[in-house]
């Protein structure tokens, strides 16, 4: 049986994906700090105690015994807040890309070639063309987008001179929950659209929606939203691809549909039948006005293709997650 190991398994997407693993029948270890994610996710995606470590990628030392007998990596682990990473870029680029090569250098000494890793559609910055294809320019405009993109030029480099197959997966917008694990979005603070409109909608007090001058059809930002579940079986299938002997290739993750920011309200208001109050603000800064994926390759290269990414269906993960995570908080 494979044996995999997770960085950021504690975290949103990554504990969703560690529950994928173990159903897939592969043995998996997880690595995270804690630092973002969450304990108890530890236990909801499956993961025996004793193949949890509390670790920072950084201590090499540390991390090299547990690569031993591994045959990938799915690496997660890094800060993601956009916002946040122009005001402390320094800690993006040390914990996202200082973090990243710690790992890798212990995944050499322990002769681990394979690599699954998490990157994101900030790489593209503001897009020339939407659906956005992989070739398009990178081009981030923040220091979180940056860090990724440093990793993915590293990735390459070590392709081409060390042979470390690795799947860069892009991610767009993801959201939803996973109801069969009780896993979802729990970010603190939470700066997501779709937790965002629902805390609006309960609490009565209105969400900021920013900017409607954009060029879209309703005036605000249209993004391309997937489903956690499906997002994750992306994973899968890149871990598959890698195991099968598979080459190095960079993936947009997106359905190729995008929705205006008060189309996912509407469908908010309409899976909870309740009123989103909103107020529209300035723009903020750095959101494109559109970005959409053109994931054409992933569903050809890897036969992978969506499955639960409807915003209704989206949305009605999202909110029983919520709930029920309201209801444990009191
Ligand atoms: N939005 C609002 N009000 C809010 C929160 C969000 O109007 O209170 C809008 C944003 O302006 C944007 C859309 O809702 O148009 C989605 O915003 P999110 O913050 O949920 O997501 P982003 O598209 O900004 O960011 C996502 C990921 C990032 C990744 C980026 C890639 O969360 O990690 O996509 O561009 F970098």
């Amino acid at each position: 049986m494979p044996k995999i190991l997770v960085t950021g398994g504690a975290g949103y997407i990554g504990s969703v994906t560690t529950h994928y693993l173990l159903k897939r029948g592969f043995e998996v270890i997880v690595v995270d700090d804690l630092s973002r994610g969450h304990r108890e996710n530890i236990a909801l995606s499956g993961v025996a105690p004793a193949n949890f470590h509390q670790m920072r990628l950084q201590q090499t030392g540390a991390l090299t015994p547990l690569l031993s007998g591994v045959d990938a990596v799915v690496h997660f682990a890094a800060y993601i807040a956009v916002g946040e990473s122009t005001r402390e870029p320094a800690l993006y680029y040390s914990n996202n890309v200082g973090g990243t090569l710690s790992l890798l250098e212990a995944m050499a000494r322990q002769n681990v070639k394979r690599l699954v890793f998490s990157s994101t559609a900030a790489v593209y910055g503001d897009p020339v063309k939407v659906p956005i294809p992989e070739d398009a320019r990178i081009g981030p405009v923040s220091p979180y987008g940056d860090s990724k993109a440093m990793v993915e030029k590293v990735l390459a480099a070590l392709d081409r001179y060390r042979g470390l197959k690795n799947v860069t997966l892009r991610y767009f917008n993801a959201c939803g929950a996973e109801p069969e694990a009780n896993l979802g979005e729990a970010h603190d603070p939470e700066t997501h659209l779709i937790p965002l409109l629902f805390k609006a909608a309960v609490t009565g007090e209105p969400i900021m929606i920013f900017g409607n001058d954009y060029p879209t059809s309703d005036g605000t930002c249209v993004r391309d939203y997937i489903h956690i579940g499906d997002l994750a079986a992306a994973h899968v299938a890149a871990l598959d691809h890698l195991m099968g002997g598979g080459d190095s290739h960079a993936f947009n993750v997106g359905t190729g549909v995008g929705f205006t920011v008060m189309e996912v309200l509407k469908a908010v208001e309409k899976v909870t039948g309740k009123i989103v109050p909103y107020r529209i603000a300035d723009r903020r800064d750095g959101d494109a006005a559109e970005l959409v994926a053109d994931s054409s390759q992933l569903r050809s290269k890897l036969k992978w293709e969506p499955k639960r990414s409807g915003l209704e269906e989206i949305v009605g993960d999202a909110w029983r997650y919520f709930e029920e995570m309201s209801a444990v908080k009191g």
